[in-house]
């Protein structure tokens, strides 16, 4: 069975413009990544054509509420089918306790990723917020809080990625977005790191979105990322 490292992105205002890329992309070479706007327009219907396309699907809705409202809708997203969801650890580890015994952790199972902090959060947030030490020790705390309530991995910077599975082992997952390829457009991203370079560094999955759902050949973007990785 192929194992697709490369998860795409699919972050589109509709669900035939997500499913106008995906049907380019091949299911056995890519995952597909769900999120917040994507789904709020089109509903679990765009994550079931997904699936029925073949396609494993990540579904990144970063859930933080009351334990029993997170395990409910982890349930919910494991009846769609999904492969992969991701809940807040700052929601804590009564409610990523709950999340994990929603879903089971059967071999066929979705994996149960946890968000330490955004990446887009600076210091002068974390301090606001009022967290206490650094913002590396944090996300190191936060990511061994996960897998100590049952969680399979976080997601994380790349540069965090080898701090990360240095302190909490080979088989706790590591999804890193901030991709890019040698020579592509940052974009909005700053620390990025090359899709070789992070998963040298420790990533298990690489979430790419524009650089290829922006080609004018996503396959040919996807089949070019695959290449450099050798
Ligand atoms: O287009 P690009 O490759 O920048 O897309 C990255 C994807 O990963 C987006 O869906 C973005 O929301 C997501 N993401 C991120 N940084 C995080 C968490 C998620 O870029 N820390």
């Amino acid at each position: 069975m192929s194992d697709p490292k490369i998860i795409v992105a699919l972050d589109y205002p509709d669900a035939s413009s997500a499913l106008q890329l995906a049907d380019q992309l091949d299911p056995q070479r890519a995952r597909a990544k769900v999120g917040k706007e994507l789904f709020t327009r089109s509903g679990p219907d765009v994550v079931k054509a997904l699936v029925s396309r073949g396609f494993d699907v990540f579904l990144d809705l970063k859930y933080h509420d009351i334990p029993h409202t997170v395990a409910r809708a982890c349930a919910a997203a494991a009846d769609l089918g999904v492969w992969m969801m991701n809940v807040h650890t700052l929601g804590g580890s009564a409610m990523m306790q709950a999340a994990r015994d929603a879903i089971g952790d059967a071999d066929d199972a979705p994996l149960l990723i946890g968000v330490t902090l955004l990446t887009s959060m600076d210091q002068a947030t974390f301090d606001q917020i009022g967290l206490s030490g650094t913002m590396t020790d944090t996300v190191v705390r936060l990511a061994g809080m996960a897998k100590d309530s049952g969680l399979d991995g976080v997601v994380c910077s790349a540069q965090e990625a080898s701090a990360l599975k240095q302190a909490l082992g080979h088989n706790f997952q590591l999804i890193t977005p901030g991709i890019r390829p040698a020579g592509s457009d940052r974009g909005d991203q700053h620390r990025t790191m090359t899709p070789k370079e992070a998963l040298s560094a420790g990533s298990d999955y690489l979430v790419i979105g524009r650089p290829i759902t922006a080609a004018a050949d996503p396959m040919q973007a996807l089949l070019d990322i695959e290449a450099s990785l050798t």
